[in-house]
This record gives structure tokens, sequence and C-alpha cells, in this order.
């Protein structure tokens, strides 16, 4: 394992010529004197409500504990002024849920105690410790008072929380972090960053999501750190069992998440800070990007080889190149003269259009944009109070202060031709941290002033928080112009809460194996930090992927929310685009398209048979967002969320669930024969064979190049259907295939719609619940359901694996149907009407 290397700064040090107040002397000048603040004894504790605590105390850090369910305590420090209480992460519907909440002082310590856990404050310095109150166990105490530090120069600083690290605790999720699954031992920072050809090693990444599980022997619980500046957390990286949180200023507001399962944590953190709507059908299909397809003709042609090789395909993208020199909502009307019929051309054939919006608005007085902009006074000012203009695609941009409601509505009606004369079907919202290029800081200077929605602030509060408001004003802009669609939107950088508006894609990878494990890793890590829409550039953004590693990146993709492929082709880094020398090897390295059938023969075929598993899994990862919306619980989860008291699933953190039912094994090295997986406890099925396996166990797998190994839990019952060439068609299907897996019991659903709106809010929806029974030799399946949408499905062709014996009677709905069971290999095989309400088979 390469070394780890601590980041600068870590809370107990501080900088040279930065001195203590205390150690001061007047008549000596230092750059820069700091004081450290506590929250001090707790004179008295006011129960202002219910749920709402406050220690009066005599430091002059405040402290106000409030309970927000039984499993869900809020922590909220502040130093200075009262400050308004105001979340850009929360969801605006989460509040606190009446919990019953008692209290009681004793000598030391003022307790607080729900039906989940107690609450411990002492009376001599306010730490804090936390007791689950079913196990008895302790889960959270403090290892040194909380403080605060301000500084002459620089005033709030930094406040700081330690808790104490367990023997045995790992640590997971903390959104987009390249490093591997288990994050003890290492300092993390949270601070938006543009990161093009990232490495493992490499942090800050694009997004922050302050919210980590801690798994201490098989208690799970939840930290979520709401707060928008620069943040740290360092997980025992100097091995002296403690964990350090400390953000660069504002308040400190903090919730404790109780478990004990992982799932509960991620649901309670999901409702907290808000779940997506169902994304539109058509955007779980497979996407194809590339930086930048044009003219039209090439764009046309793209489309055309699709469906000339039948592979599917639901959406192309237009990169920057489509607009006119860079310029935000125009196009280039030489390589796009009539994008209305264009759009119009390619949705006829089943294609969605998806285009970039960047932030970036070029300087330039004959751009509307830029002139309606600056008149209604919507950009970014500096302190200084001129306009904050600096380097992007174009030599001068300036930035929307999305931050400020008024301008996120008028950012929103910016869409209006493209969305609603054009026929785009989605955007794609890139360079959003917002990203600069020219300076080592790679964004804003400090100094650049925000709205904050009224409580104004500096960019130091408002950066991390920049991409999702920006996210935020299109995907409310993409609702107002069109009600009755669903938006699709794209972005790279956002914020806790962020998942509410927008899908998102890990941003600049490398086409590396190295990456290809990352990739996987990331969009893990991403699902149990509360963002399940998410992808990767499939087989890499920067260099080309060999023919292998492209078919290994589309096969683990079919799993991943969302499927698209996008490379930087001949195109260089935009910070580096001045330096010729890069531009020419890039073009010598003559960087090839990335399209499916780009390596021809075989890997062509492994790739369409990649692409058609998608789209015949449709329906069951339609399925797993339908439960994730409803429950919060992710469409991706790690091993360990399946079997959290299996220290072997912590040790196969890779392996993961694909919605409720199917284990997947990503292979992630070139020419592997076999791999070793694991299968936790229960019965297995091989997803490919129907072969069964008993879990608990590792497994030695033969490794083929035209698939990935897959097991799905005996039990269950997948829909799929068969593989269409784009969503469109899959709509119009008049049959549901449904596969149970046998076991003495089990069970399974799908959900269905129409693909798109919003009806399905209503009773526009279906949802089916499948019940398996097996009695002796009687296997019975019945099937309940709810929601009044009339699909055009007429028919169930069921398939039972692990059938092992000669069917004499079969009854569907109570009428005999014999002949009815065909058997094949262990399998048997049966139509029967959509509706059905119980087939019986002995
Ligand atoms: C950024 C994006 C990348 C895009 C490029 C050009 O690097 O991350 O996806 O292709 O900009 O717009």
């Amino acid at each position: 394992m390469a070394k780890i290397k601590k980041t600068a700064r870590l809370p107990y040090e501080t900088e040279p010529g930065v001195v203590h107040a205390e150690n001061t002397l007047s008549t000596l000048r230092y750059d820069d004197v700091y004081h450290i603040h506590h929250v001090g004894r707790v004179k008295e504790v006011v129960r202002q409500s219910n749920y709402r605590f406050r220690f009066l105390t005599d430091g002059d850090v405040r402290l106000q504990i409030e309970v927000w369910g039984d499993n869900l305590i809020r922590f909220f420090y502040t130093y200075g002024r009262d400050v308004a209480d105001f979340s850009y992460a929360r969801d605006p519907e989460a509040q606190p849920q009446s919990a019953h909440v008692t209290c009681h002082q004793e000598a030391e310590g003022y307790f607080i105690d729900t039906a989940s856990v107690s609450v411990r404050v002492d009376m001599v310095d306010a730490a804090v410790s936390i007791s689950d109150r079913a196990s008895g166990k302790e889960i959270h105490r403090y290892a040194t008072p909380f403080y605060a530090r301000t500084t002459l120069m620089k005033g709030l600083d930094q406040m700081r929380l330690q808790v104490k690290t367990a023997a045995e605790e790992s640590f997971y999720g903390l959104g987009d972090k390249a490093w591997d699954t288990d994050l003890r031992g290492r300092c993390f920072e949270n601070w938006n960053s543009d990161s093009f050809a990232y490495g493992r090693e490499r942090d800050a990444l694009y997004r922050t999501v302050p919210f980590y599980y801690g798994l201490r022997e098989d208690h799970a619980y939840g930290i979520f750190l709401d707060n928008t500046y620069r943040t740290h957390f360092d997980f025992n990286s100097s091995g002296d069992g403690i964990t350090t949180l400390w953000s660069d200023g504002g308040q400190f507001d903090y919730y404790f998440i109780n478990g004990p399962q992982l799932d509960q944590v991620a649901s309670r953190y999901a409702r907290l800070t808000g779940l997506p709507e169902l994304p539109p059908l058509w955007a779980l299909g497979y996407h194809q990007c590339r930086w930048s397809y044009f003219p039209e003709a090439r764009v046309k042609e793209v489309a055309d080889t699709f469906r000339k090789k039948k592979i599917p395909c639901d959406a192309l993208y237009l990169d920057i190149d489509y607009m006119d020199e860079y310029r935000c909502f125009t196009w280039d009307k030489e390589h796009f003269p009539d994008p209305k019929g264009m759009i119009s051309e390619l949705k006829a054939d089943g294609f969605h259009t998806v285009v970039m919006i960047d932030p970036g608005i070029r300087v330039d007085e004959d751009y509307p944009v830029y002139v309606d902009g600056a008149s209604k006074d919507v950009f970014c000012r500096r302190s200084t109070g001129e306009q904050m203009v600096g380097p992007v695609w174009p030599p001068e941009c300036v930035w929307p202060d999305y931050t400020n409601p008024r301008v996120r509505d008028w950012w929103g009606q910016l869409y209006q031709e493209l969305y609603v004369e054009h026929g785009v079907s989605g955007f794609w919202n890139d360079m959003n941290e917002p990203a600069m290029f020219k300076v080592n800081a790679l964004t804003f200077p400090p100094d650049v002033r925000h709205d904050y929605d009224g409580l104004t602030g500096d960019h130091r509060k408002a950066h991390n928080i920049y991409g999702m408001q920006m996210a935020r004003a299109t995907h409310e802009g993409l609702r107002k112009l069109q009600p009755e669609k669903r938006p699709f939107l794209l972005a790279r950088a956002n914020f806790s809460g962020g998942q509410r508006y927008a899908s998102l894609w890990t941003g600049d990878n490398i086409a590396s194996w190295e990456h290809l494990a990352l990739a996987n890793r990331q969009c893990l890590r991403l699902a149990i930090s509360g963002y399940s829409f998410v992808g990767t550039d499939i087989g890499g953004f920067v260099d080309d992927p060999t023919p292998e590693l492209l078919t290994r990146w589309l096969q683990l993709a079919v799993f991943h929310p969302l499927m698209r492929v996008h490379s930087m082709g001949n195109n260089t880094d935009g910070a580096a685009e001045a330096e010729a020398a890069q531009v020419q090897e890039a073009e010598a390295t003559n960087r090839q398209d990335q399209e499916p059938w780009v390596h021809g023969g075989q890997h062509t075929d492994h790739n369409r048979r990649a692409i058609e598993l998608r789209y015949r899994l449709l329906p069951y990862l339609y399925t797993a967002f339908d439960r994730h919306i409803a429950t919060g619980i992710p469409v991706l989860r790690n091993l360990f969320f399946y079997d959290q008291q299996d220290p072997q699933c912590r040790k196969y953190g890779d392996q993961f669930m694909a919605g409720e039912d199917l284990l997947v094994c990503p292979v992630t090295e070139p020419n592997l024969k076999s791999l070793t997986v694991y299968l936790p406890r229960g019965r297995w099925y091989s997803f490919w064979t129907g072969k069964t396996f008993t879990g608990g166990r590792t497994l030695r797998v033969r490794i083929r190049p035209d698939r990935l190994p897959i097991f799905v839990r005996a039990g269950a019952v997948i829909p799929t259907i068969n593989a269409v060439q784009h969503t469109g068609e899959a709509t119009q299907l008049d049959s549901l295939h449904l596969t149970a897996y046998l076991d003495d019991s089990g069970s399974g659903s799908f959900y269905w719609d129409a693909g798109e709106g919003y009806g399905y809010q209503n009773d526009q929806y279906l949802r089916r619940s499948y019940v398996l029974r097996r009695e002796g030799k009687t296997i019975t399946l019945e099937q309940s359901g709810e929601g009044a949408y009339t699909s055009r499905i007429q028919r169930a062709r069921i398939r039972l694996v692990g059938f092992d014996s000669v069917p004499s009677q079969v009854e569907v709905d109570g009428e005999r149907q014999p002949g009815a069971v065909q058997v094949h290999r262990q399998t048997a095989n049966l139509v029967v009407p959509f509706d059905f309400r119980k087939i019986t088979i002995s």
C-alpha cells in the first residue's frame, strides 16, 4: 500500500508564525494570533420544547441539542452571534419527528433519552457520549471537549470535534473519494475540486458529502456534518484512537444517526437530506458521449451505427463544441444548422439528446445571456463590488450566483429554447465546482460574495454548494418549463442533498485497470452516501482503453445506474490548452472514438451483449429505483450491507448487491482466468447457469471474456424483458419475464409506469409483489398488486430455476392447465396471463 500522505494542516498543528494568544507578549508581533474557545462548564439546561435543549455555559461556544427522532440527534454548535437555522442540504420536508424524549440531571451529567439512544452531556466540559439503549453499547464519545478557534486576522477559522475510535471500527461513505472502501487511517478534505485525471491519492474530488458510517463490530451509526465550508475528516490517521472532524468556518451542525443496521442509517440519512424523483425510464438506458460529437452528420452517423449494429442506445450527448464558441444556450450554426430538425430525427429513431451547459458565461456585449444577466445583476461579485471575471473555456467568464433565488429563476428560464422548442431531452451541468482555469486554486478567490439565500457569505462558505445550487436552478427551471416531464440532469459538483436535483458522474477519470476498480468503488461509495443515480465515464475519459478494458467496464456499468460511455477524444485538458506540445501529443496518439464497436469483431459482440443485459434488466433496475425513492435504501450496496455481521463481507467490499437480489463480482484485472469471490450467508444461484451454491464461503470461479460472475439470492423473483433497441420499445412490450430462483420461500417485486411524467405520483403506476413457496413437491407463486396504470403487458413468462422434479399438476388461478409447464435443464417454463393471482405446480 502506498504511504499515506497526511494533509499539511492537522487540527492540533498550526501554521508557523501563528501563536496562541496566551503565548503573546504585548511588545511582540506575529503573523497571526489565535484563541481557543470552549463550551465550558454547563450552568443550566433549558428545555425549549419537547425536542430542543439549550445548554447555558460559562464558555463562548453555544450548544443546542435537538431530538429529530428516536434515532436522529442533532448537535448544533455556534460561535459569536446567533445564526439562522438554515440548511441547503436538509430536505425542506425533513422536520423533527415527535419522539418520546425524557431528560434528567445527575451530579456530573445531563441525560437526554429516546427509545433508541441515551445522550449524556458532561456538566464539566459539555463533552457528549451516546449509548445505544437496546445493546447498552457506547457508540459515540468525545475524546476532547469541542472547541472553536478564532484568529485575529481570519476570525473564526476552525471548529473541531474529536471522538473516540474503537479498535475494530470501519468507516464508509463520505461521498466521492477515490480511496479504498474502508476510510480508516486517512484524513480527507471536502472541497469541490475540478480533478482532471485524478488518481487514487487525489483528494478532494468534485463533490462534498460530509456524511460517513461507522461500523463497530456489528453496530452501525452515521455522522452527517451539515457545514458547507471546507471540512476535514481524519479517521484515526495517526493511530491515536481518535477520529477528528473540523470545519474551516461556519457553524458546526452535526447529526448522529443511530442504526444498528447500515441500511437503517442509509435510509435515515436519505430522509434527512432528501430523495430524488424517479428518473425517466430512458435515462436508465445506455448513453453514448464523447468530447465532442459534431457536426450534425457525425451525430447521425453514430446514431445510425447503433441501430445498424443492433446495439441498444437511448441517449446521445453533445459536449461543449455544439455551442457557438462556448456560449451556453447557443448553437454553432455551421455544424448544427437545424438543431430542432436533427433532434426530432434522432427522437424518431429512439434517441434522446443531452447537451452540456456550463456555469461560466462568456463576457461579450453581443451575447444576449451575458447582456441580460449583467443588466439584471445576476453574476457573482468580489468584495470590492466588481464582477468576478476569470477564464474557463472562454478567456473571460462571469458566473451566476445560484445562491440567490432570483438568479436561480433567471437561470431556469434560459433553458426555454433548448428544452421546449428544440426538443433537447436532458442537460449536463459541468465545471460547476466552480472550475476556473489558469490558477492553482482551480476556483474563485475566497473574497467572492454570495447571496446565500439572503444570509450572505463569501466563497469559503458558498463554494461547496455552488454546484448544487446550479443543479437546483436547472432542475427547478426544467420542472417549470415542462411540468409534465421528469427532468434528466447530470451534474458534476454537488453537495449532500443534491441528489434531489441531479444524477452525477465521477468526472475525468483515466482508461486504466486501476480506474476501473476505482470507478466501482466510487459508485458504491456515492450510492451509500445518498447518491444512487451515479455512473462513471465508461472506458475512461483520459487515454484509450484496450478492447478488454472497455468490455469489462461496460459489463460492470450494466449495474451502475447511469450507464454512459464518455471520452475526451483528441482534446486536451483545458488548463493545458495553451501548451502546444500537449495538443500535438494528443493528436499524435490519435485517440480513438469509444463507441461499443470501435474494437470490432468479438469485442463488439461482447459489448453488445453487456448493453443488451442492461436492457433486459431494466424492469429490475426501475423497481430498485422505486424502492430507493420510497425508502432511501441505496440501489447499489457493498456486500457488508447485506450482512454487516460477517467480516468476510467487509473483506470483499468491492463485490456488491445491485438492487435487492443480484450479487455482482467485478473483474478489474486483465487476462483473468479465475477469481475468488465470496458468497455471503444463504443460498445463491449462478445468474448464468442456474447452478446453486451454499453461501458463507469463498468460491473460485472461472472468468469468461463475455460476462462477469453474477449470483442471485435464492428465493428471488427477478423481472426482466427481452432486449430492445431503446426504452421507447420497452414500454410497448407485451410480455414480462419473471424468473423465480427456487427456495423454500421467496419474494420479489416489479414496478412499472409510463416511463415519463408524474402520473406515477398519483395512481398511474403498477407495483406487483410476488410470494414464492415450496412445500414438499408443491411450488406456489402468488401475485398481488396496486396502482392503476394500464401497461401493454399481457403475459408473464415464468421461469422457475432450480426445479428438480417432474410436474404432475399445474393450476393457474384455480384452473388446471395440463401440459402448460415445460421443464428444461432444471428450469420450469410456463406462460400465464400477466394478471395471474396464483400458480401452483406439484
Ligand atoms: C470537463 C468534463 C468532461 C467534458 C470536458 C469538456 O473536463 O469533466 O466530461 O468532456 O470538460 O466539456
